[in-house]
């Protein structure tokens, strides 16, 4: 297939979104995907890391955004420092692990300069030889570069790679009291990464994973077998109000009609937020309010916030949220999956579940219990989506149709509203995306121009 030229052309990447579909190029073509890095990826907000990963001073988290390898740093007064993992010298990386603590300082394993916490360069070995040479002068010797703006929200640690954008608040917005309510369901208003994370490669394209989150035409087709066999097989207890295991009663509801979705609704918001489930979703049989008396949870909580607060925090129900473009969230269940797209048509995704400090264990079994089921890379329910991904990314190469549709309650009006709340089955959250998704780009592209 002869792809466009989209580098320099902002005429031709406007092209490729329309109000109710998108070119199949979004997906497949790498030039695009080299811009959606450059301006969607840097200039928005993207999840890094919590800060319960890195508790200590020198503890690190390092990953890959936007292209650019980075790592999250403990500094000696508290901070956390967001660093290029790059050697000032001659590039290697400063650290080799996921996580770890530096020590004092930093110490590149190549030729053992080292550095502060903060970047800064502290020494270099037999330095003489660097003495009247102009090296003060140059970019080497002012030590690592680093992200300037960095936000740490409730624990969570977002940042901006563009020196250029918009501030963290005005871009989320009202979606971040989805991290609110998963945070206040901890008796101590504390969130803790609770264990590894569950990390597999999807041989798609990030956008698909993103979009299927709040698809709710999906799950009673793609989920059909999970689901149906787990009500099947169990459908006398879940009729007679009997014992079923939490594993049954999470897959069963994979497999609710279009007009329990469809009741749910979906709340879209700027900059591509959205989240679906408001008025009815599939967690909410098995939500903390209804089982928080059975672990003395509910307790716990009343006596850290009173009543009437108890009652509002456990009242917000939600299927996902996304914060776009990398991370989707259930605050019921306290678990985040995170996006990192490795090329046009490879994501690495990520999937953490969170202990709410404070609370019974069974809390925390219930998310562990529910990212097992759905998320690990053995799951019975995740791979019907992996699945469909990887097919759909295979098959947009067909010819023909080069268009993927997005027509479903589709208005005119849609269009412009910082929010919208409508019925659940809409494709708005797609389209509300893929709207942000121009204007992050277009903005770039014209401002580099
Ligand atoms: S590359 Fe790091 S000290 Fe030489
Ligand atoms: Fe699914």
């Amino acid at each position: 297939m002869i792809h466009k030229n989209y580098i320099d052309n902002p005429g031709a990447v406007s092209d490729l979104i329309e109000d109710a579909r998108v070119h199949r190029d979004v997906y497949i073509n790498q030039e695009i995907f080299e811009l959606e890095n450059e301006h969607l990826f840097k200039r928005t907000w993207i999840y890094l890391c919590h800060d319960s990963q890195i508790p200590n001073v020198g503890d690190y988290y390092s990953t890959t955004i936007a292209g650019e390898p980075l790592f999250a740093v403990r500094h000696t007064d508290g901070t956390v420092k967001v660093l290029m993992n790059r050697c000032a010298h001659k590039g290697a990386k400063l650290v080799l692990d996921v996580k770890g603590n530096t020590g004092k300082f930093i110490k590149c394993p190549y030729h053992a300069w080292a550095y502060d916490t903060d970047g800064k360069l502290l020494s270099i070995p037999f330095k003489k030889g660097m003495e009247n040479t102009g090296f003060d002068c140059c970019e080497a010797s002012h030590g690592l570069s680093h992200v300037d703006n960095v936000k740490s929200y409730r624990g969570f640690v977002f940042i901006r790679l563009s020196g250029k954008g918009i501030g963290f608040e005005d871009y989320f917005g009202p979606v971040l009291n989805s991290l609110d309510n998963m945070a206040d369901r901890s008796p101590s208003g504390e969130l803790e990464v609770a264990g590894g994370c569950l990390r597999y490669m999807h041989e798609c394209n990030w956008k698909m994973f993103i979009e299927n989150q709040n698809d709710t035409v999906h799950p009673m087709v793609a989920h059909a077998s999970s689901a149906y066999t787990a009500e099947r097989l169990w459908r006398e207890e879940i009729e007679s109000g009997g014992q079923v295991p939490d594993a049954i009663r999470y897959v069963v509801p994979f497999g609710s009609s279009y007009e329990f979705f469809d009741k749910g609704g979906v709340r879209v918001f700027e900059n591509g937020h959205c989240y679906g489930g408001e008025a009815g979703g599939i967690h909410d049989k098995y939500a903390a309010a209804l089982e928080a008396s059975r672990s003395g949870y509910e307790e716990l909580m009343i006596s850290a916030y009173g009543k009437e607060r108890v009652k509002e925090i456990f009242g917000v129900i939600r299927h996902n949220t996304i914060l776009y473009p990398s991370v989707m969230t259930k605050c019921e269940i306290q678990q985040i999956r995170v996006v990192r797209p490795i090329s046009a048509s490879k994501t690495l995704v990520e999937s953490w579940t969170f202990n709410l400090k404070g609370a019974p264990k069974e809390e925390l079994i219930k998310t562990q219990t529910f990212s097992r089921l759905i998320n690990s890379p053995f799951s019975f329910v995740g791979h019907d989506d992996l699945s469909a991904y990887e097919s759909m990314q295979e098959a947009l190469h067909a010819s023909g149709n080069v268009w993927v549709d997005f027509h479903r309650n589709f208005k005119a009006e849609e269009v412009g509203p910082k929010e919208i709340f409508t019925n659940g089955t809409s494709d708005i959250y797609a389209r509300n995306e893929f709207r942000a998704w121009k204007k992050f780009i277009l903005e770039g592209m014209l401002e580099k121009n």
